[in-house]
């Protein structure tokens, strides 16, 4: 049996039952796949339902507001993904179809490549192979390549050879079969080989490298940032910022941020660590009780203590506000 035969075999078997495989809409799985290009599945899950069931047409999500969309994406993290989802939606109405060849998906936004054979395959059986990081291990694997993956010529390399593999009538199943594969069969750490239908061909298990494939070149450190910020109460009101362009959490929204602590504020928390994708963020969390009501900086504003529920925030400040709850009894 060949690896492609195998992995096909595998999925009829071994594939997980998810209510976007039920379906054939397009948006519906777009959806799915924007969910999970940085979050698992049992988490990604309920979010998809929810959008599911407060948006369920393209046409729906596109008359949210964004701050909607943000506030029903929070816990999720990379709220880009968010705000393209939403933009993209808008795309698709004034199109007036969803798009259903490779290239008009890409054209949507927060759609690469990985996602537009995703979706291609899985909504329009278009004969296009997911390259992910699940593929790139179990092809790593398999035929035993040391080629890092996050170099030009590997992601050449390892672009190419899925794209042998795949089974032209039966890409569906196959791209969300190595998917599959990769995450339940030839995981990251500790996988059960001993068990696996590919053991007698795969070239780590016979070398006895299946821990080190696939390679990585290391790349820089992130970058660390200090944060200060100030939680102001003045009966009952509380300051609020949306952040803007060009910058982390673009759109959500955060308490005043200052290097200068006002006199009077008292320490919350100190240097809570945070850890973005290119960033670690040490925070500084105080609280400030103004005898009087200070003037603001220009784009801050006034709300009701009980509002911040209503605003997308980032974690690190849904982890503020928490604190600062419990600490003072609120
Ligand atoms: N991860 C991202 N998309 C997926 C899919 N369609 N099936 C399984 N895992 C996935």
């Amino acid at each position: 049996m060949t690896f492609t035969t195998t992995i096909l075999q595998w999925f009829r078997e071994n594939g997980r039952a998810l209510p976007w495989r039920e379906t054939r809409d397009a948006y519906a799985i777009w959806l799915s796949e924007i969910i999970l290009q940085q979050t698992r599945i049992e988490q990604g899950r309920p979010y998809w339902e929810r959008f599911m069931q407060r948006w369920p047409t393209v046409g729906d999500l596109a008359e949210a507001t964004e701050d909607e969309v943000l506030r029903e994406w929070q816990g999720l993290g990379y709220y880009s993904r968010a705000r393209n989802l939403h933009a993209a939606a808008q795309q698709i109405v004034a199109r007036g179809v969803f798009p259903q060849t490779l290239e008009g998906i890409k054209t949507l936004k927060g759609v690469g490549d990985y996602t537009a054979a995703a979706i291609g395959s899985i909504a329009f059986g278009l004969p296009a192979a997911v390259v992910d990081g699940n593929v790139y291990r179990v092809l790593a694997r398999h035929y035993g390549i040391d080629t890092p993956i996050n170099t030009t010529v590997g992601k050449r390399e390892f672009a190419s050879l899925a794209h042998e593999l795949l089974p032209i009538d039966e890409a569906s199943a196959y791209n969300q079969g190595m998917m599959d594969f990769g995450s339940i069969q030839c995981t990251p750490h500790n996988p059960d080989c001993m068990s696996c239908p590919l053991m007698e061909t795969c070239v780590a298990l016979r070398e006895g490298k299946v821990e080190e494939l696939p390679v990585k070149q290391k790349t820089l450190k992130v970058k660390e940032r200090k944060l200060t910020y100030i939680y102001i109460r003045y009966k009952g009101l509380s300051v609020i910022h949306r952040r803007g362009k060009g910058d982390i959490w673009q759109g959500l929204y955060e308490p005043w941020l200052t290097e200068n602590v006002p006199e009077g504020a008292r320490l919350i928390r100190k240097n809570v660590k945070h850890v973005l994708t290119h960033r670690i963020i040490y925070a500084d969390f105080w609280l400030w009780e103004p005898d009087q009501q200070p003037v603001l900086p220009v784009d801050y504003c006034w709300i009701n203590e009980e509002d911040w529920v209503n605003y997308g925030i980032p974690r690190l400040i849904e982890i503020m506000l928490k604190e600062i709850n419990k600490q003072t009894n609120k």
